[in-house]
């Protein structure tokens, strides 16, 4: 079955690394595969996303933006908006991962303005959601993850994805074990009633247990952050993982 593999560089690599990267892109690939780079690398990765669906390696390779503004226009120094992110052939974009809620203090209430903004834009939303260290501690995991994605989704949206992304697996080594994902993605599908949003788990993936992860119950693809980053890596994981 076709899963969803998105690759979050965040703040990392140069133009040599953007071209190198897609040079020794070599995997073929059947899944959906995003690619979602820095703003300023953005011309660069949708001419290589052409020549790559062009060539048929990879008939579902995507482009995906970080972030994107809460308005469509106006005065608001150094943001980007939805609508011009969907000027580069951009098709999803990231919206509410933890740094962005921790770092820059992005509410559930913002980042559900900025997933409308998206689908007015004709762009996928990738909502993250996910609990902290103590509130897993504590017993809360399921009630935080309830409340993100009630003040996080749009009501009736037609088309958006899901990141559990437990913010104490993220770029720390540890993942949550199969156990962990597979109860929160079943509980996240109940919370979304009727909708098949995909639902995709984040947290340390690598070319050692995407493989695994990937067959989870529930698990409709990835969001790798560092590991995406390693194209010897990146083309393991597409290539089914663990060489
Ligand atoms: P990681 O990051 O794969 O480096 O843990 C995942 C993410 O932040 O989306």
């Amino acid at each position: 079955m076709k899963k969803f593999i998105v690759a979050n560089f965040k703040m990392n690599g140069s133009y040599t690394f953007t071209r190198d990267y897609f040079h020794h892109l070599t995997a073929e690939c059947t899944h959906h595969v995003i690619i979602c780079p820095p703003y300023p690398y953005f011309t660069l990765v949708a001419e290589y996303i052409t020549v790559h669906r062009n060539a048929q390696t990879f008939p579902h390779l995507q482009l995906g933006a970080q972030n994107c503004h809460n308005s469509s226009a106006g005065a608001f120094t150094g943001e980007v908006s939805a609508p011009m992110l969907r000027d580069f052939t951009c098709t999803y974009v990231i919206l509410g991962h933890s740094e962005r809620r921790t770092l820059a203090q992005e509410t559930s209430e913002l980042v559900c303005q900025k997933a409308q903004q998206a689908l007015q834009a004709d762009l996928i939303p990738i909502i993250c959601v996910g609990e902290s260290w103590e509130e897993r501690e504590q017993g809360k995991a399921f009630e935080t993850i309830q409340r993100q994605l009630q003040e996080s989704l749009p009501a009736e949206a037609a088309n958006l994805m899901i990141a559990y992304e437990p913010v104490w697996a993220i770029g720390s080594g540890r993942t949550a074990t199969q156990e962990d994902v597979e109860s929160m993605h079943a509980f996240i599908r109940s919370c979304l009633k009727d909708h098949p949003y995909p639902i995709l788990y984040g947290g340390s993936v690598n070319a050692t247990n995407s493989q695994d992860i990937l067959s989870y119950s529930h698990v409709d693809g990835v969001l790798i952050g560092g590991a995406s980053l390693k194209i010897h890596d990146f083309n393991t994981i597409l290539e089914g993982g663990k060489k």
